[in-house]
């Protein structure tokens, strides 16, 4: 792989700030934001005056906490631009989100909010090892979705050469990867291992790719997948980070001379770690639920955000700004089995792990009997293996999970191409409950 680390004076000043610069930046544009929430949104002046608190109260960063929470279920209550903050004259863009349940939530920027939208996304491929005049697929969703748009407009705003592909159309990916040698993917890692397989069965190698590095996110993804992709294409796998809410893809990202967690760029999003069950704020190390404020946005400023992503704090490294752990899963996706947590990414940390099944899976829910239970579809990675090999590969599996995650398993080695390919996010887990 090549060495892709950044000129020291590539980087924005405030990326190398003090910690007190960042700090005292913060404050202001935190003040700023909550006058701004508090005069042009109803629904923020309602719930401040029940909470008891005015953006006066805020003297220092902590006090933060004594403000509301704002939830998806706020979103939809004010469906569709009850939110925002400015007249709907000054807005220039909606994004908007299909949940899996209920009305999709809508967002909305001003054309100030789509330049500092840019900003951190061009940061954010400035981390991830790309320069002004690389090129970059990007292969996103364009559309409603953040992810094709804002990777768009960030990949503009670097000076690179985009290449608007989007979702979908393996096959004219992966000519246009070897035709026009771009040395830059945004995908999700799912589907880059679609990407992957039609090279492996177009007889090409995918190491032999312009490409050295991805840059994947909009979906949970660990180590063990980034490894895997890595020495499937020789290039450098980050991690990016974003949700609508807050403003998209560009929210935290990896630098490629590091890849020990996501840099949240501070200037723009305050994060905080919160107990899922009482909403109290943790320190930073412990493991919790994301949340952020805006502190730059006008159009759909958000106070304290519940993600609902998991992840920890932690301090910074290759950047002054804080670090947010890889996250592991959302609250959403969490199954209880017999009393264990269970997340996706730990299964996929164990389907990776064993060398001869490929790298796709799915999860089903299902009763048995009172009890919730799972079951794992995976595949092996060539058609011709024994019976007595499948059976083994599936066994191997099953105690790796019990090992790992501490619950039985009913592990399904299918035929190859059994398990449902991802063309975005893909769906980790289906839910067989009801049936
Ligand atoms: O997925 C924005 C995005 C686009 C991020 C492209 C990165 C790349 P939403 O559709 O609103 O926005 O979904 C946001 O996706 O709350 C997480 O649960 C999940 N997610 C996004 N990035 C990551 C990541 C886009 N790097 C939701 N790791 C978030 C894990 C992620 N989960």
């Amino acid at each position: 792989m090549q060495d892709l680390s950044p000129n020291p004076a590539d980087l924005e000043p405030i990326e190398i700030a003090s910690i007190d610069e960042i700090r005292a930046l913060q404050i202001k544009r935190l003040r700023k934001t909550l006058n701004h929430v508090y005069s042009n949104v109803p629904h923020y002046r309602q719930s401040f005056d029940a909470a008891g608190v005015h953006p006066d109260d805020l003297q220092d960063l902590s006090d933060l906490a004594r403000f509301p929470f704002t939830n998806k279920n706020d979103l939809r209550a004010n469906y569709p631009f009850g939110l925002f903050a400015v007249p709907q004259a000054q807005i220039s863009r909606l994004h908007a989100s299909s949940g899996t349940t209920g009305k999709s939530t809508v967002v909305g920027y001003t054309a100030g909010d789509i330049d500092i939208w840019a900003s951190v996304v061009a940061r954010s491929l400035r981390a991830s090892g790309l320069r002004a005049g690389d090129m970059v697929h990007n292969a996103y969703g364009y559309g409603l979705f953040t992810g094709g748009l804002g990777a768009h407009y960030g990949i503009e705003k670097l000076g690179g050469i985009t290449v608007p592909m989007g979702g979908g159309q393996t096959d004219k990916q992966i000519e246009l990867i070897t035709d026009f040698k771009p040395k830059g993917i945004m995908v999700t890692p799912s589907y880059m291992l679609n990407i992957l397989e039609a090279f492996l069965k177009a007889g090409r190698d995918p190491r032999e790719t312009s490409l050295q590095v991805g840059v994947f996110g909009a979906e949970p993804w660990t180590h063990a997948m980034r490894r895997e992709v890595e020495d499937a294409f020789d290039m450098h796998a980050v991690d990016i980070y974003g949700l609508s809410e807050i403003i998209g893809p560009g929210v935290a990202n990896e630098c490629v001379e590091t890849k020990d967690g996501l840099h949240v760029w501070e200037d723009h999003f305050y994060p905080e770690i919160i107990d899922p069950e009482t909403g109290a704020v943790l320190p930073d190390g412990e493991e919790g639920e994301l949340v952020f404020t805006t502190l730059t946005k006008e159009a759909m400023p958000m106070i304290r955000y519940r993600t609902r992503d998991l992840s920890r704090l932690m301090p910074g490294t290759a950047r002054t700004m804080r670090r947010m752990e890889k996250i592991t899963g959302r609250s959403d996706d969490m199954m209880i089995l017999r009393g264990v947590n269970v997340f996706p990414t730990q299964i996929e940390e164990q389907v990776l792990k064993v060398p001869a099944l490929a790298p796709y899976f799915q999860i089903e829910r299902y009763k048995a009997g009172p009890m919730d239970a799972m079951r794992v579809l995976v595949e092996p990675k060539s058609g011709d293996m024994s019976l007595q090999a499948l059976a083994q590969h599936k066994a191997e599996l099953e105690t790796r999970i019990k090992n790992m995650v501490g619950i039985s398993t009913d592990v399904v080695v299918g035929d190859v191409g059994s398990v449902a390919r991802s063309q975005g996010k893909a769906v980790r887990v289906v839910d067989r409950r009801g049936e």
